[in-house]
């Protein structure tokens, strides 16, 4: 497995763009199956997800062409002979659980769906119960067994639909189903996080016809036909948040390009409370950090609040923070994995339950350590670019999912970071005869 070598100490100058946003790129795919025409994305992010994600869909029996080029990266997928009972196996959704997003659009296209359940993953149960309920409460039918779910219906038909908690891809998926559905859909409750949005506009390009997406009441009347579309998907507000807190940790001057900073404002205010200069741009965010920098308490929240996937690397910045900043977890019930890493690298952080205490300014010192989700290892790679010495970042696989040559463009902005692969073991000469 490869790992990151980091040496801290550098402050990141220059220019870093951020690539699409995975967590809309991976709706948006899963959009084409509503249809027999072809749909083409563009700005796809080079993400071990997303190659998931074509895996996932020509196993469905899509047409799926991914290209990434200079000028392009491109998907175009065409849906026109999915097999009759189509199945998401447990092989590919046990290493993405994004994969569940294939329901709702299975089940409004095929009459029928047969899903692995995702089961837990590192920062919590995640359980699917509120994309099952509104599958039901559309008229499908589901079974579970196996490890399956299987969903069908002859033609699901609009309702009315309240999620008892907000759910992103639960949201999504249900606004899916719903565009084919027969009749009129109400979703109340739902996430407003601009990956909706984005899959809304999509959706629309394509025929539906949905309204309030990005606000809390989704209305949604269905057609009996979607049809193919082009669409770019907007940028990562994660990858984008991530690189501003390496600017700020770093103490440097960086200019985070491509980015749009209307969907960050939540983080922006945050670190403004820290004391760091933020120069706000169309699609352009500059931090100038001295290195100076105040402690400030977070809650995690859904959208438009402090997003959940910023924790993590928001904890790395508060280690440097002169004061102590309490970070409320309120999403995800076990996300807070690389305190413990942090703390081998000399961090000061109390977990209480849903809260982590971090103590600052404390300095960080080189370390081996292990990352466990995507943005745990974000955090670290963060971390390690203030802390002195080599930090060596092992399972950086995980990091792979969601950021796009994340080395080469933190190389490019003066941080000292290398990749190695596995090490193979030395050469050994055997004795031909
Ligand atoms: C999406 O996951 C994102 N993934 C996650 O990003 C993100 O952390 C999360 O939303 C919260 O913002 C994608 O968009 C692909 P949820 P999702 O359903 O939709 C509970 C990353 O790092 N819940 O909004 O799976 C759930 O347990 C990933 O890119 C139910 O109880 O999250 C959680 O407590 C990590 N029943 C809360 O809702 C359900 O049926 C929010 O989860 C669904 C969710």
């Amino acid at each position: 497995m490869d790992k990151f070598v980091i040496r801290g100490g550098n402050p990141l100058l220059g220019t870093i763009r951020v690539s699409g946003a995975k967590n809309a790129a991976l709706p948006a795919m899963a959009a084409a199956l509503l249809t027999d025409e072809t749909v083409v994305l563009e700005n796809i992010p080079d993400v071990r997800d997303i190659q998931t994600e074509r895996k996932l869909l020509v196993s469905l029996g899509a047409e799926v062409e991914l290209g990434y080029g200079r000028a392009h990266h491109r998907t175009s997928i065409n849906c026109r002979n999915l097999n009759k009972n189509p199945e998401a196996a447990y092989e590919i959704v046990k290493t993405m659980r994004a994969s569940t997003l294939v329901l709702g659009p299975l089940v409004a296209r095929m009459g029928v769906a047969r899903v692995s359940m995702p089961g837990g993953c590192a920062i919590g149960a995640r359980p699917i119960d509120l994309h099952i309920k509104g599958l039901e409460l559309m008229g499908a039918t589901i079974t579970q067994e196996h490890g399956y779910i299987e969903a069908r219906a002859e033609r699901l038909h609009g309702a009315h639909i309240y999620f008892d908690k907000i759910t992103v891809t639960g949201t999504e998926d249900i606004m899916m189903a719903a565009a084919l559905a027969e009749g009129d859909s109400v979703l109340e409750n739902c996430a407003r996080e601009p990956e909706v949005t984005d899959l809304a506009d999509l959706l629309n390009k394509m025929g539906a016809k949905i309204e309030g997406a990005g606000a809390s009441t989704i209305k949604v009347r269905g057609v009996s036909k979607l049809r193919g579309a082009r669409h770019r998907i907007i940028p990562d507000r994660i990858e984008a948040g991530t690189f501003i807190i390496a600017g700020a940790i770093s103490g440097g001057d960086l200019n985070v390009a491509g980015c749009d900073p209307s969907h960050i404002q939540a983080m922006l205010q945050k670190l403004g409370e820290c004391g760091i200069k933020l120069r706000v741009g169309q699609d352009t965010v500059r931090v100038i950090s001295d290195g100076a920098l105040k402690a400030a308490d977070i809650n995690t929240e859904e959208y438009p609040g402090f997003p959940t996937d910023m924790q993590a690397q928001y904890m790395a910045l508060a280690t440097q923070a002169e004061g102590a900043s309490v970070i409320t977890e309120n999403i995800f019930e076990n996300r807070f994995m690389h305190a413990l890493e942090m703390a081998r690298m000399g961090a000061n952080i109390k977990i209480e339950g849903r809260r982590a205490i971090v103590r600052g300014k404390t300095p960080l010192s080189a370390a081996a350590v292990l990352a466990s989700d995507l943005r745990a290892s974000a955090s670290l790679v963060v971390a390690a670019l203030a802390a002195e010495g080599e930090t060596i970042i092992d399972r950086v696989y995980h990091i792979d999912r969601g950021y796009e040559h994340i080395e080469e463009k933190l190389r490019g902005v003066g941080a000292q970071m290398k990749r190695i692969g596995e090490m193979l073991p030395r050469k050994v000469s055997v004795p031909v005869g």
